[in-house]
């Protein structure tokens, strides 16, 4: 029997965004299993919106019914993540050209660290390109409707945090 393959998907998440999850959902077309990695620094989470307990739970939530989707975190370099589970694909949303410089520069640099990872872009929905979890924060903080561009669980969340 062939060995099962498993990608890891890193990032912030501050929050997951539906397509975040499409991303999440497609990479199984190539994935027998996801594990999505809340990436952290203790000298950030000021800076974020939800801790990343909040993250992980509401992840968690969103994909309660995908078993084949696990969700951790970790707090230093992702290659040495991802050496630890011993998963060498790492895959990234590439929504525009405007993401390609980063994401190129990115995955470089991590091989560079680790020969041996294979990063792999995956494109998501046509209507969910226009999408980012900053504007996401920006548009709920400031009283607008994002109910289309992310799941219950972590609208109910928003809704919390921001009393809105
Ligand atoms: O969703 P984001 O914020 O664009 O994700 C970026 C992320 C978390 C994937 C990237 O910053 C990362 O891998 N951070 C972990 C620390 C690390 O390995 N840095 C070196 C990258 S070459």
């Amino acid at each position: 029997m062939s060995e099962s393959k498993v990608a890891i998907y890193p990032g912030s998440f501050d929050p997951l965004t539906l397509g975040h999850e499409d991303i999440a959902r497609r990479s199984l077309k190539f994935a027998d299993r996801v594990i999505i990695a809340i990436a952290h620094h203790p000298t950030q989470s000021k800076d974020r919106l939800f801790s990343v307990d909040e993250r992980l739970a509401m992840i968690k939530e969103c994909f309660a019914d995908e078993p084949r989707i696990d969700v951790a975190h970790f707090s230093g370099l992702l290659v040495d993540f991802c050496a630890s589970r011993k998963v060498n694909i790492v895959v990234r949303g590439l929504r525009a050209v405007s993401d390609f410089e980063y994401e190129f520069q990115m995955a470089l640099m991590n091989r560079e660290l680790w020969p041996d990872l294979e990063m792999v872009f995956m494109t998501p929905a046509g209507e969910y390109t226009f999408l980012s979890a900053s504007l996401i924060r920006e548009i709920a903080s400031l009283g607008g409707d994002v109910s289309r561009f992310v799941s219950p669980p972590v609208l109910r969340r928003l809704r919390e945090r921001l009393g809105t």
